[in-house]
């Protein structure tokens, strides 16, 4: 049976697949089994009025799942789906409630990974996958990082962990409400706003024009145990004289490591960076580094607006 089979074949059963996208990976469920994703929550620890995101084929029809579908929704649809965009909808009643959280939308999204387009399109129904990691702590972009965070909840010969390598982008898919006339950002992405409104064929409007709930907005997630400070330089960096380094570093390449600091990536660009991020907050973790500095790139659109939201987010003070 080839990977694929195999996945197809859990999800039928209600088992829970770790599904590499382009994003990052999802801990993937059958959408129409509320006890597969029952189990799904329980896994992650999430709390259940945390909407999932809905994973479909490129094949699939919007209008299945989407009760009103806006005309630069189609626009944006066939210009950036496969891809790291999700988008927010009037929810049909074919979506159970259990996957919004109670809310009247719902999140769709069509990756752009082989591996997961494969999957989705055998099964030919909705996936609900959030990220594969616990809750609240950083995302994976490998299927050992995974593993790591799921692997002992996982149950042998029910859930399965496709590898799929380490993902292209690195952070979650740009989240956007498109339930009213323009669309409005609701997470960043690498996906850039010129990006959006050219394929759209609208303005992104600047502000939520209603009260929409988007859990994963906590202030205080993506966070790693080290304590992350974004910091505008690296001279105000001062790492004290015991033996154990106590710093790691994350910059782009052209920022110089001071001494007494673990430089844990030396991204070209903000794409890079974004690639990278994840993987690094793991790695100062691993290294049991109790602090990480993070000088930000500056640009004002794409995916530098990313990492820096979600490094001031593992930045926030956690609630205790
Ligand atoms: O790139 C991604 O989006 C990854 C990969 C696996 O596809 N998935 C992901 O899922 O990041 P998750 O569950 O970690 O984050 C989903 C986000 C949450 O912030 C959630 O609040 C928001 O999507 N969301 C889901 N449904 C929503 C809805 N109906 N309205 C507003 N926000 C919603
Ligand atoms: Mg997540």
């Amino acid at each position: 049976m080839t990977d694929v089979e195999r996945s197809v074949r859990a999800l039928r059963a209600g088992g829970l697949v770790v599904l590499p996208t382009e994003t990052v990976y999802g801990l993937a469920a059958d959408a129409a089994n509320p006890k597969a994703v029952a189990r799904l929550y329980a896994v992650k620890g999430r709390p259940a009025d945390h909407p999932l995101i809905l994973h479909l084929a490129p094949a699939a029809r919007l209008e299945t799942w989407a009760a009103v579908v806006p005309d630069y929704v189609r626009r944006l649809a066939a210009a950036l789906w496969p891809g790291p965009l999700t988008m927010v909808l009037p929810r049909t009643d074919q979506v159970g409630q259990y996957i919004t959280g109670g809310q009247d939308t719902v999140a769709l999204r069509v990756p752009h990974h082989p591996l997961a387009q494969a999957v989705l399109t055998e099964f030919g129904g909705g996936v609900v996958a959030p990220s594969a990691n616990r809750f609240g702590h950083v995302s994976p972009t490998t299927a050992a990082h995974a593993e790591q965070d799921l692997g002992d909840r996982l149950v042998a010969g029910l859930d399965i962990v496709l590898d799929g390598g380490p993902c292209e982008v690195g952070i979650e898919s740009t989240i956007v409400d498109c339930t009213g006339d323009r669309p409005v950002v609701l997470r960043p992405g690498t996906l850039s706003v010129a990006a959006i409104e050219a394929a759209a064929g609208v303005p992104v409007a600047a502000e939520r024009t209603r009260p929409i709930r988007v859990p994963g907005s906590l202030t205080s997630h993506y966070a790693p145990r080290a304590d992350v400070h974004v910091v505008a330089d690296v001279a105000d960096l001062v790492p004290n004289e015991s033996t154990a380094p106590q710093i790691g570093l994350l910059a782009l390449a052209d920022v110089e490591t001071p001494a007494g600091v673990v430089r844990l990536a030396a991204p070209d660009d903000a794409e890079e960076f974004a690639r990278v991020l994840y993987a690094a907050l793991r790695e100062a973790d691993a290294l049991q580094l109790p602090q990480v500095a993070a000088v930000v790139p500056s640009a004002a659109d794409g995916a530098a607006v990313a990492v820096r939201d979600r490094l001031q987010r593992a930045a926030a003070e956690r609630p205790s």
